[in-house]
């Protein structure tokens, strides 16, 4: 087996994490902005947006937890949870861990959804947009792959997609403002 078989798997997972949660988003906001209109279920896109949040936090898990098993670079259970513990590139790995807590925050107060406030879910699930920008700055700063043409292709398609969601959903909630209004 490769010496560096937990690095390449950390490399690769953070990758496909990043792709995972990006979907997530995406269909998160498809959902609030009914954008597809009646063409999609909202019942089977809030599947797919619960799937797909649930599998980005477990590949986040796998991303984390690799670089503890490798040996190349050297990362204690602490490095992996508290910012600024580790001495790898530490500002670069905060990014990452500041955005694995928000969504975890995420995930578990939408399990508990029906228990508290609806308000202080919906301000936890805003810190959404916030975790995507933190996500892309880690991996813009810590990433080994991040000078590869492929990988830049899929950070911008990424950030493209998001941000153009966004900016949808910013306008239909303020269409839906103006016709409450009028
Ligand atoms: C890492 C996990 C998750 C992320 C990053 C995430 C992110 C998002 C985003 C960006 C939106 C659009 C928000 C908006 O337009 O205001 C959204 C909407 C939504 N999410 Fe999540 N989400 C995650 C997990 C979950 C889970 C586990 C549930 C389970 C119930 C959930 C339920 C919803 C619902 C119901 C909406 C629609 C809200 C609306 O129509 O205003 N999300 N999510």
């Amino acid at each position: 087996l490769d010496e560096h078989v937990w690095w390449y798997l950390s490399r690769g997972s953070g990758l496909v994490a990043w792709t995972t949660l990006t979907a997530s988003m995406s269909f998160g906001l498809v959902l609030s902005t009914r954008l597809f209109g009646r063409g999609v279920a909202p019942a089977w896109l809030l599947d797919l947006h619960r799937f797909l949040g649930a599998l980005a936090i477990l590949l986040t898990a796998v991303h984390a937890g690799a670089l503890v098993a490798d040996g190349y670079v050297q990362f204690s259970i602490a490095d992996i949870t508290l910012p600024f513990a580790a001495n790898w590139k530490p500002g670069a790995v905060a990014w990452g861990i500041a955005a694995m807590w928000c969504m975890l925050a995420i995930e578990v107060t939408s399990l508990l959804m029906r228990r508290l406030p609806r308000s202080w879910w919906r301000a936890i699930h805003t810190t959404s947009f916030a975790t995507f920008v933190a996500v892309a700055v880690h991996a813009a700063r810590a990433g080994t792959d991040r000078s590869e043409g492929l990988v830049q292709l899929g950070a911008l398609s990424a950030v493209m997609t998001v941000m153009f969601l966004t900016f949808v959903r910013i306008l239909a909630e303020r269409g839906a403002r103006r016709s409450v209004a009028t």
